[in-house]
Protein backbone atom coordinates (compact mmCIF):
# COMPACT_ATOMS: atom_id res chain seq x y z
CA UNK A 1 0.00 0.00 0.00
CA UNK A 2 3.11 2.41 0.62
CA UNK A 3 4.87 1.95 -2.39
CA UNK A 4 1.61 2.52 -4.44
CA UNK A 5 0.71 5.60 -2.47
CA UNK A 6 3.66 7.04 -2.83
CA UNK A 7 3.33 6.88 -6.66
CA UNK A 8 -0.44 9.02 -6.18
CA UNK A 9 0.55 12.27 -7.10
CA UNK A 10 2.02 11.27 -10.92
CA UNK A 11 -1.05 9.12 -12.40
CA UNK A 12 -4.48 10.39 -13.83
CA UNK A 13 -6.78 9.63 -10.99
CA UNK A 14 -10.75 9.66 -10.40
CA UNK A 15 -10.44 12.45 -7.43
CA UNK A 16 -13.40 14.18 -8.51
CA UNK A 17 -15.45 11.07 -8.01
CA UNK A 18 -13.78 10.60 -4.58
CA UNK A 19 -14.89 13.82 -3.32
CA UNK A 20 -18.05 12.54 -1.55
CA UNK A 21 -15.93 9.26 -0.42
CA UNK A 22 -14.25 8.49 2.46
CA UNK A 23 -11.23 8.05 1.88
CA UNK A 24 -7.83 8.78 3.64
CA UNK A 25 -4.58 10.82 2.38
CA UNK A 26 -2.47 7.28 2.29
CA UNK A 27 -4.84 5.64 -0.21
CA UNK A 28 -3.30 4.45 -3.53
CA UNK A 29 -4.28 6.44 -6.40
CA UNK A 30 -7.19 5.49 -8.60
CA UNK A 31 -6.19 6.34 -12.42
CA UNK A 32 -9.37 5.70 -15.14
CA UNK A 33 -7.78 2.47 -16.16
CA UNK A 34 -8.28 0.99 -12.76
CA UNK A 35 -11.68 2.33 -12.06
CA UNK A 36 -13.56 1.59 -14.98
CA UNK A 37 -11.64 -2.20 -14.92
CA UNK A 38 -13.23 -2.18 -11.56
CA UNK A 39 -16.83 -1.37 -12.20
CA UNK A 40 -17.04 -4.36 -15.07
CA UNK A 41 -17.55 -8.18 -14.48
CA UNK A 42 -19.62 -8.53 -10.58
CA UNK A 43 -22.42 -10.71 -10.34
CA UNK A 44 -26.02 -9.75 -9.09
CA UNK A 45 -25.52 -10.00 -5.25
CA UNK A 46 -29.09 -9.97 -4.38
CA UNK A 47 -30.14 -12.30 -1.75
CA UNK A 48 -33.85 -13.79 -0.65
CA UNK A 49 -33.75 -12.53 2.93
CA UNK A 50 -36.18 -14.06 5.42
CA UNK A 51 -38.49 -11.74 7.99
CA UNK A 52 -36.70 -10.43 11.10
CA UNK A 53 -38.27 -11.62 14.02
CA UNK A 54 -39.37 -8.09 15.06
CA UNK A 55 -41.68 -7.76 12.09
CA UNK A 56 -44.68 -9.18 13.58
CA UNK A 57 -44.55 -6.90 16.36
CA UNK A 58 -42.84 -3.32 14.52
CA UNK A 59 -46.16 -2.37 12.78
CA UNK A 60 -48.28 -2.89 16.39
CA UNK A 61 -45.22 -0.76 17.69
CA UNK A 62 -45.99 1.67 15.04
CA UNK A 63 -49.41 2.21 15.45
CA UNK A 64 -48.84 2.44 19.28
CA UNK A 65 -46.68 5.18 18.79
CA UNK A 66 -48.63 7.14 16.14
CA UNK A 67 -51.71 6.84 18.26
CA UNK A 68 -50.02 9.08 20.49
CA UNK A 69 -49.50 11.90 17.75
CA UNK A 70 -52.08 11.68 15.40
CA UNK A 71 -51.85 13.00 11.67
CA UNK A 72 -48.22 13.91 12.57
CA UNK A 73 -44.74 12.85 11.05
CA UNK A 74 -42.42 11.10 13.24
CA UNK A 75 -38.65 11.39 12.37
CA UNK A 76 -36.41 8.24 14.26
CA UNK A 77 -32.76 7.91 12.90
CA UNK A 78 -30.46 5.19 13.41
CA UNK A 79 -27.60 7.20 13.56
CA UNK A 80 -24.30 7.37 12.07
CA UNK A 81 -20.85 6.31 12.87
CA UNK A 82 -19.44 7.77 15.96
CA UNK A 83 -15.37 8.56 15.73
CA UNK A 84 -13.24 7.12 18.10
CA UNK A 85 -9.53 8.64 16.59
CA UNK A 86 -9.01 10.24 13.49
CA UNK A 87 -10.66 7.81 10.19
CA UNK A 88 -11.12 5.36 12.72
CA UNK A 89 -14.62 4.77 14.38
CA UNK A 90 -16.50 2.70 16.96
CA UNK A 91 -18.51 0.05 15.79
CA UNK A 92 -21.63 1.05 14.81
CA UNK A 93 -24.79 0.37 17.29
CA UNK A 94 -28.31 1.98 16.24
CA UNK A 95 -30.17 4.01 18.22
CA UNK A 96 -32.45 2.17 20.65
CA UNK A 97 -36.11 3.62 19.82
CA UNK A 98 -35.45 3.81 15.95
CA UNK A 99 -34.41 -0.22 16.07
CA UNK A 100 -37.21 -0.74 18.28
CA UNK A 101 -39.81 0.61 16.01
CA UNK A 102 -38.33 -1.23 12.65
CA UNK A 103 -35.74 -3.20 13.41
CA UNK A 104 -32.96 -1.52 11.21
CA UNK A 105 -29.69 -1.59 12.42
CA UNK A 106 -27.37 -0.40 9.10
CA UNK A 107 -26.51 2.71 9.69
CA UNK A 108 -27.90 6.22 8.57
CA UNK A 109 -31.29 4.55 8.28
CA UNK A 110 -34.26 7.07 9.23
CA UNK A 111 -37.31 5.75 10.20
CA UNK A 112 -39.97 8.27 9.32
CA UNK A 113 -43.73 7.65 10.69
CA UNK A 114 -46.62 9.93 9.25
CA UNK A 115 -49.98 9.20 10.56
CA UNK A 116 -48.74 5.83 11.03
CA UNK A 117 -47.85 5.00 7.54
CA UNK A 118 -43.80 3.97 7.82
CA UNK A 119 -41.16 4.93 5.59
CA UNK A 120 -37.83 3.57 6.13
CA UNK A 121 -34.57 5.72 4.15
CA UNK A 122 -32.07 4.06 3.98
CA UNK A 123 -28.60 4.01 2.77
CA UNK A 124 -28.22 1.05 0.63
CA UNK A 125 -25.35 -1.46 -1.14
CA UNK A 126 -23.00 0.95 -2.91
CA UNK A 127 -23.38 0.30 -6.71
CA UNK A 128 -20.71 -1.19 -8.76
CA UNK A 129 -21.17 1.44 -11.32
CA UNK A 130 -19.30 4.40 -9.16
CA UNK A 131 -15.91 4.01 -6.91
CA UNK A 132 -17.75 3.58 -3.56
CA UNK A 133 -18.02 -0.03 -3.39
CA UNK A 134 -14.14 -0.56 -3.53
CA UNK A 135 -12.84 2.99 -2.16
CA UNK A 136 -15.41 3.90 0.42
CA UNK A 137 -13.86 3.31 4.09
CA UNK A 138 -17.24 3.75 5.75
CA UNK A 139 -19.60 2.52 3.06
CA UNK A 140 -17.85 0.45 0.64
CA UNK A 141 -18.44 -2.99 0.07
CA UNK A 142 -14.97 -3.88 -0.28
CA UNK A 143 -13.86 -2.27 2.82
CA UNK A 144 -16.89 -2.40 5.15
CA UNK A 145 -18.81 -5.77 3.66
CA UNK A 146 -21.58 -5.35 1.93
CA UNK A 147 -24.65 -3.40 2.82
CA UNK A 148 -28.30 -5.26 2.14
CA UNK A 149 -29.84 -3.28 -0.71
CA UNK A 150 -33.55 -1.20 -0.57
CA UNK A 151 -35.48 -4.02 -2.02
CA UNK A 152 -33.44 -6.61 1.23
CA UNK A 153 -34.37 -4.06 3.50
CA UNK A 154 -37.80 -4.03 2.23
CA UNK A 155 -38.56 -8.08 2.36
CA UNK A 156 -36.79 -8.30 5.78
CA UNK A 157 -38.71 -5.58 8.01
CA UNK A 158 -41.62 -5.86 5.97
CA UNK A 159 -41.88 -1.92 5.55
CA UNK A 160 -41.67 0.64 2.58
CA UNK A 161 -37.76 1.41 1.72
CA UNK A 162 -36.69 4.23 0.28
CA UNK A 163 -33.35 5.74 -0.64
CA UNK A 164 -31.65 7.69 1.60
CA UNK A 165 -30.80 10.46 -0.48
CA UNK A 166 -34.77 11.05 -1.26
CA UNK A 167 -35.09 12.29 2.66
CA UNK A 168 -34.05 15.80 2.28
CA UNK A 169 -36.97 16.65 -0.03
CA UNK A 170 -39.17 14.58 2.30
CA UNK A 171 -38.36 16.38 5.65
CA UNK A 172 -38.33 19.62 3.33
CA UNK A 173 -41.77 18.85 2.64
CA UNK A 174 -44.07 21.50 4.99
CA UNK A 175 -47.64 21.29 6.30
CA UNK A 176 -47.58 18.13 8.51
CA UNK A 177 -46.29 18.91 12.13
CA UNK A 178 -43.18 17.47 12.87
CA UNK A 179 -41.70 15.59 15.60
CA UNK A 180 -37.91 14.25 15.71
CA UNK A 181 -35.47 12.57 17.65
CA UNK A 182 -32.57 14.50 17.87
CA UNK A 183 -28.85 14.44 18.40
CA UNK A 184 -28.44 11.03 16.39
CA UNK A 185 -28.36 12.70 12.49
CA UNK A 186 -27.09 16.36 11.64
CA UNK A 187 -28.65 16.27 8.30
CA UNK A 188 -31.86 15.50 9.73
CA UNK A 189 -31.32 18.06 12.96
CA UNK A 190 -30.26 20.85 10.56
CA UNK A 191 -33.05 19.78 7.88
CA UNK A 192 -35.64 19.80 10.30
CA UNK A 193 -37.47 23.11 12.57
CA UNK A 194 -36.34 21.98 15.89
CA UNK A 195 -39.14 22.37 18.94
CA UNK A 196 -37.52 21.03 21.81
CA UNK A 197 -40.59 20.72 23.88
CA UNK A 198 -42.67 18.86 20.91
CA UNK A 199 -39.17 16.69 20.16
CA UNK A 200 -39.56 15.73 23.74
CA UNK A 201 -42.58 14.69 23.80
CA UNK A 202 -41.57 12.31 21.12
CA UNK A 203 -38.77 10.80 22.78
CA UNK A 204 -40.56 10.39 25.99
CA UNK A 205 -43.45 8.06 24.20
CA UNK A 206 -41.09 6.25 22.37
CA UNK A 207 -39.03 5.50 26.07
CA UNK A 208 -42.81 5.01 28.00
CA UNK A 209 -44.03 1.93 25.18
CA UNK A 210 -40.69 -0.05 25.71
CA UNK A 211 -41.39 -0.14 29.33
CA UNK A 212 -43.55 -3.20 29.07
CA UNK A 213 -41.94 -6.52 27.42
CA UNK A 214 -43.86 -8.89 25.48
CA UNK A 215 -42.72 -12.55 25.96
CA UNK A 216 -40.59 -12.38 22.01
CA UNK A 217 -38.51 -9.53 24.09
CA UNK A 218 -38.53 -11.28 27.92
CA UNK A 219 -37.23 -14.14 25.10
CA UNK A 220 -34.35 -11.85 24.05
CA UNK A 221 -33.73 -10.64 27.82
CA UNK A 222 -33.40 -14.45 29.09
CA UNK A 223 -30.91 -14.96 26.13
CA UNK A 224 -28.82 -11.96 27.03
CA UNK A 225 -28.88 -13.30 30.41
CA UNK A 226 -27.85 -16.78 29.65
CA UNK A 227 -25.10 -16.11 27.47
CA UNK A 228 -23.87 -13.36 30.21
CA UNK A 229 -23.78 -16.80 32.67
CA UNK A 230 -21.91 -18.59 30.14
CA UNK A 231 -18.92 -15.32 30.27
CA UNK A 232 -19.03 -15.29 34.46
CA UNK A 233 -18.05 -19.28 34.16
CA UNK A 234 -16.14 -18.38 31.44
CA UNK A 235 -13.90 -16.21 33.33
CA UNK A 236 -13.43 -18.50 36.45
CA UNK A 237 -12.29 -21.30 34.31
CA UNK A 238 -9.58 -18.82 33.20
CA UNK A 239 -8.99 -17.65 37.25
CA UNK A 240 -5.06 -19.02 36.46
CA UNK A 241 -4.97 -16.08 33.74
CA UNK A 242 -6.71 -14.01 35.74
CA UNK A 243 -4.45 -14.16 38.58
CA UNK A 244 -1.77 -13.11 36.14
CA UNK A 245 -2.93 -10.84 33.85
CA UNK A 246 -5.47 -9.16 36.54
CA UNK A 247 -8.89 -7.23 35.48
CA UNK A 248 -7.64 -7.09 32.04
CA UNK A 249 -8.09 -10.81 31.86
CA UNK A 250 -11.48 -11.00 33.13
CA UNK A 251 -12.59 -8.02 30.84
CA UNK A 252 -11.12 -9.87 27.78
CA UNK A 253 -12.84 -13.33 28.59
CA UNK A 254 -16.28 -12.01 28.77
CA UNK A 255 -16.07 -9.98 25.88
CA UNK A 256 -14.95 -12.52 24.25
CA UNK A 257 -18.21 -15.00 24.74
CA UNK A 258 -20.35 -11.26 24.58
CA UNK A 259 -19.01 -11.42 21.01
CA UNK A 260 -19.33 -15.14 20.08
CA UNK A 261 -22.77 -15.38 20.95
CA UNK A 262 -23.94 -12.07 21.76
CA UNK A 263 -23.67 -8.63 19.16
CA UNK A 264 -21.54 -6.79 22.12
CA UNK A 265 -21.27 -5.73 25.66
CA UNK A 266 -24.41 -3.88 26.89
CA UNK A 267 -22.03 -1.47 28.95
CA UNK A 268 -18.47 -1.48 29.56
CA UNK A 269 -17.74 -4.51 31.87
CA UNK A 270 -16.96 -3.23 35.68
CA UNK A 271 -14.13 -5.61 37.15
CA UNK A 272 -12.62 -4.26 40.14
CA UNK A 273 -10.21 -6.17 42.26
CA UNK A 274 -9.44 -5.16 45.99
CA UNK A 275 -10.27 -1.43 46.63
CA UNK A 276 -11.61 -0.71 42.99
CA UNK A 277 -14.79 -2.79 43.78
CA UNK A 278 -15.53 0.53 45.74
CA UNK A 279 -15.64 2.45 42.35
CA UNK A 280 -19.29 2.16 41.32
CA UNK A 281 -18.15 2.48 37.44
CA UNK A 282 -14.69 1.28 37.16
CA UNK A 283 -13.92 0.55 33.83
CA UNK A 284 -10.46 1.10 33.60
CA UNK A 285 -9.98 -2.83 34.38
CA UNK A 286 -6.24 -2.51 34.75
CA UNK A 287 -5.42 -3.61 38.49
CA UNK A 288 -4.26 -7.18 39.69
CA UNK A 289 -6.35 -9.87 40.91
CA UNK A 290 -4.55 -10.61 44.09
CA UNK A 291 -4.96 -13.42 46.98
CA UNK A 292 -7.52 -12.74 49.98
CA UNK A 293 -9.40 -9.94 47.74
CA UNK A 294 -12.81 -9.71 46.30
CA UNK A 295 -13.44 -9.24 43.05
CA UNK A 296 -16.91 -7.38 41.70
CA UNK A 297 -17.67 -8.61 38.01
CA UNK A 298 -20.28 -6.08 36.77
CA UNK A 299 -20.87 -7.37 33.43
CA UNK A 300 -23.56 -7.73 30.72
CA UNK A 301 -23.82 -9.39 27.67
CA UNK A 302 -26.36 -7.67 24.58
CA UNK A 303 -27.92 -10.14 22.12
CA UNK A 304 -27.92 -10.07 18.57
CA UNK A 305 -31.43 -7.87 18.42
CA UNK A 306 -30.02 -5.70 20.90
CA UNK A 307 -31.36 -6.80 24.39
CA UNK A 308 -28.91 -6.54 27.32
CA UNK A 309 -28.34 -8.54 31.14
CA UNK A 310 -26.68 -6.54 33.65
CA UNK A 311 -25.33 -9.15 36.46
CA UNK A 312 -23.25 -8.11 39.14
CA UNK A 313 -21.60 -10.89 41.10
CA UNK A 314 -18.50 -10.44 43.89
CA UNK A 315 -16.68 -13.31 44.05
CA UNK A 316 -13.82 -14.21 46.30
CA UNK A 317 -10.17 -14.73 44.62
CA UNK A 318 -9.17 -17.53 46.74
CA UNK A 319 -12.47 -19.38 45.65
CA UNK A 320 -13.83 -19.10 49.53
CA UNK A 321 -15.09 -15.93 51.39
CA UNK A 322 -13.27 -15.07 54.54
CA UNK A 323 -15.54 -14.93 57.69
CA UNK A 324 -15.50 -11.02 57.51
CA UNK A 325 -16.39 -10.98 53.37
CA UNK A 326 -18.84 -13.71 53.84
CA UNK A 327 -20.85 -11.16 56.61
CA UNK A 328 -20.69 -8.32 54.45
CA UNK A 329 -21.45 -10.04 51.04
CA UNK A 330 -24.32 -12.06 53.24
CA UNK A 331 -25.73 -8.39 54.28
CA UNK A 332 -25.89 -7.35 50.73
CA UNK A 333 -27.81 -10.38 49.68
CA UNK A 334 -30.54 -10.31 52.34
CA UNK A 335 -31.02 -6.52 50.83
CA UNK A 336 -30.88 -7.80 47.44
CA UNK A 337 -33.17 -10.81 48.32
CA UNK A 338 -35.36 -8.12 50.35
CA UNK A 339 -36.05 -6.27 47.03
CA UNK A 340 -36.51 -9.14 45.01
CA UNK A 341 -39.30 -10.03 47.10
CA UNK A 342 -41.01 -6.96 46.88
CA UNK A 343 -41.41 -6.83 43.12
CA UNK A 344 -44.54 -7.23 42.17
CA UNK A 345 -47.24 -5.54 39.89
CA UNK A 346 -48.79 -2.61 41.57
CA UNK A 347 -46.20 -1.69 44.00
CA UNK A 348 -44.10 1.75 43.45
CA UNK A 349 -40.51 1.19 41.54
CA UNK A 350 -38.94 2.89 44.65
CA UNK A 351 -39.94 0.79 47.34
CA UNK A 352 -37.75 -2.35 45.61
CA UNK A 353 -35.17 0.79 46.60
CA UNK A 354 -37.13 1.33 49.83
CA UNK A 355 -36.90 -2.57 51.20
CA UNK A 356 -33.06 -3.23 50.29
CA UNK A 357 -31.79 0.21 51.56
CA UNK A 358 -33.80 -0.64 54.92
CA UNK A 359 -32.19 -3.96 55.11
CA UNK A 360 -29.03 -2.35 54.57
CA UNK A 361 -29.21 0.47 56.61
CA UNK A 362 -29.93 -1.88 59.80
CA UNK A 363 -27.13 -4.04 59.01
CA UNK A 364 -24.68 -1.02 59.33
CA UNK A 365 -26.31 0.00 62.60
CA UNK A 366 -25.41 -3.56 63.94
CA UNK A 367 -21.92 -2.96 62.45
CA UNK A 368 -22.06 0.41 64.38
CA UNK A 369 -21.21 2.72 61.61
CA UNK A 370 -24.08 5.26 61.60
CA UNK A 371 -24.17 8.29 63.67
CA UNK A 372 -28.46 7.61 64.27
CA UNK A 373 -30.40 5.25 64.57
CA UNK A 374 -31.03 3.18 61.44
CA UNK A 375 -34.80 4.53 61.61
CA UNK A 376 -33.48 8.09 61.24
CA UNK A 377 -30.99 7.45 58.82
CA UNK A 378 -34.01 5.82 56.32
CA UNK A 379 -36.14 9.19 56.68
CA UNK A 380 -35.72 11.09 53.78
CA UNK A 381 -34.24 13.71 55.07
CA UNK A 382 -31.33 11.70 56.22
CA UNK A 383 -29.72 9.10 54.05
CA UNK A 384 -26.64 9.21 56.12
CA UNK A 385 -26.36 5.16 56.03
CA UNK A 386 -25.96 5.97 51.90
CA UNK A 387 -22.25 7.41 52.48
CA UNK A 388 -21.66 3.51 51.92
CA UNK A 389 -24.84 2.06 49.85
CA UNK A 390 -24.24 4.82 47.52
CA UNK A 391 -26.57 4.42 44.39
CA UNK A 392 -30.05 3.35 43.74
CA UNK A 393 -31.26 -0.24 43.54
CA UNK A 394 -32.94 -0.90 40.40
CA UNK A 395 -33.14 0.37 37.33
CA UNK A 396 -35.22 -0.60 33.93
CA UNK A 397 -33.80 -2.47 31.69
CA UNK A 398 -34.34 -3.57 27.95
CA UNK A 399 -32.81 -2.48 24.89
CA UNK A 400 -30.36 -0.34 26.80
CA UNK A 401 -29.32 -1.30 30.13
CA UNK A 402 -30.79 1.93 31.45
CA UNK A 403 -33.25 1.39 29.73
CA UNK A 404 -36.45 3.72 29.26
CA UNK A 405 -34.53 6.68 30.65
CA UNK A 406 -36.63 9.54 28.97
CA UNK A 407 -39.86 8.47 30.60
CA UNK A 408 -41.68 11.03 32.49
CA UNK A 409 -40.84 10.85 36.12
CA UNK A 410 -44.37 10.26 37.47
CA UNK A 411 -44.07 7.21 34.80
CA UNK A 412 -40.46 5.81 35.81
CA UNK A 413 -39.08 6.16 37.99
CA UNK A 414 -41.38 7.45 40.27
CA UNK A 415 -44.34 5.27 38.93
CA UNK A 416 -45.73 1.29 40.16
CA UNK A 417 -44.71 -1.69 38.38
CA UNK A 418 -46.30 -3.31 35.89
CA UNK A 419 -46.00 -7.17 34.84
CA UNK A 420 -43.94 -7.30 31.81
CA UNK A 421 -41.47 -4.99 33.38
CA UNK A 422 -38.11 -5.69 33.82
CA UNK A 423 -35.48 -4.49 36.04
CA UNK A 424 -32.27 -4.86 38.05
CA UNK A 425 -32.08 -5.48 41.92
CA UNK A 426 -28.66 -4.11 42.54
CA UNK A 427 -27.39 -2.87 46.13
CA UNK A 428 -24.19 -2.79 46.93
CA UNK A 429 -21.87 -1.35 50.45
CA UNK A 430 -18.79 -0.04 49.76
CA UNK A 431 -16.47 0.76 51.90
CA UNK A 432 -13.40 3.42 50.65
CA UNK A 433 -10.02 2.69 51.43
CA UNK A 434 -9.79 6.21 53.22
CA UNK A 435 -12.40 6.24 54.74
CA UNK A 436 -11.47 6.78 58.75
CA UNK A 437 -15.33 6.34 59.64
CA UNK A 438 -15.34 2.35 59.14
CA UNK A 439 -13.12 0.40 61.17
CA UNK A 440 -9.72 -0.71 59.08
CA UNK A 441 -10.59 -3.96 58.19
CA UNK A 442 -13.55 -2.60 56.34
CA UNK A 443 -11.67 -0.51 54.10
CA UNK A 444 -10.95 -1.12 50.45
CA UNK A 445 -13.69 -3.83 50.13
CA UNK A 446 -16.76 -3.16 47.69
CA UNK A 447 -19.66 -5.75 47.51
CA UNK A 448 -22.63 -5.44 44.63
CA UNK A 449 -25.02 -8.44 43.46
CA UNK A 450 -27.23 -7.74 41.04
CA UNK A 451 -29.70 -10.33 39.39
CA UNK A 452 -32.79 -9.19 36.34
CA UNK A 453 -35.78 -9.55 37.29
CA UNK A 454 -39.25 -9.62 35.53
CA UNK A 455 -42.37 -8.50 36.92
CA UNK A 456 -44.70 -11.49 36.68
CA UNK A 457 -48.63 -11.41 37.04
CA UNK A 458 -48.42 -12.25 40.77
CA UNK A 459 -44.49 -11.69 41.75
CA UNK A 460 -41.71 -11.95 39.66
CA UNK A 461 -39.00 -14.17 37.67
CA UNK A 462 -34.85 -13.60 38.08
CA UNK A 463 -33.99 -14.23 34.58
CA UNK A 464 -29.96 -14.08 35.87
CA UNK A 465 -31.21 -17.19 38.23
CA UNK A 466 -28.83 -19.61 37.05
CA UNK A 467 -25.48 -17.62 38.47
CA UNK A 468 -25.29 -18.32 42.08
CA UNK A 469 -25.84 -16.08 44.40
CA UNK A 470 -25.72 -17.35 48.31
CA UNK A 471 -22.31 -18.30 49.95
CA UNK A 472 -22.20 -21.90 49.74
CA UNK A 473 -23.19 -22.13 45.90
CA UNK A 474 -21.03 -19.58 44.85
CA UNK A 475 -18.31 -21.27 46.40
CA UNK A 476 -19.25 -24.92 45.32
CA UNK A 477 -19.41 -23.24 41.79
CA UNK A 478 -15.84 -21.36 41.68
CA UNK A 479 -15.49 -25.21 42.89
CA UNK A 480 -16.66 -26.16 40.11
CA UNK A 481 -14.98 -24.19 37.69
CA UNK A 482 -11.48 -22.98 39.12
CA UNK A 483 -8.59 -24.51 36.83
N1 LIG B 1 -24.25 -2.02 35.21
C1 LIG B 1 -23.95 -0.70 35.50
C2 LIG B 1 -25.10 0.10 35.95
O1 LIG B 1 -26.17 -0.40 36.18
O2 LIG B 1 -24.96 1.31 36.05
MN1 LIG C 1 -27.26 -2.18 36.70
Amino acid sequence: MGEDSAQGPDVTTTAEQGEDLKVESHDPAVPEAYAAFMRTGWADVERELPAHPVVPRAGLRRARLAEAFPGERLVLPAGTFKVRSNDTDYRFRPDTAHTYFCGNQTTDAVLVVTDGEPVLYARPRSGRDSDEFFRDRQYGALWAGERPSLRELEQSLGLPVRHRDELEAELARTGTKTRVLRGLDAEVDAGTAPDEARDAELARVASELRLVKDAWEVDQLQEACDITTLGFEDSVREWDRVREFGERWLEGTFFRRARAMGNDLGYDSIVGAGSHATTLHWIDNTGPVLPGQLVLLDMGVENRNLYTADVTRTLPVDGTFTPLQRDLYELVLAAQQAGIDAVRPGVAFTSIHQASMTVLAHGLGDLGLLPCSPEEALAPDSRVYARWTLHGTSHMLGMDVHDCARSAPEVYPRGDLAEGMCLTVEPGLYFQADDLLVPEELRGIGIRIEDDVLVTADGSRNLSAALPRTVADVEAWMGSLLP
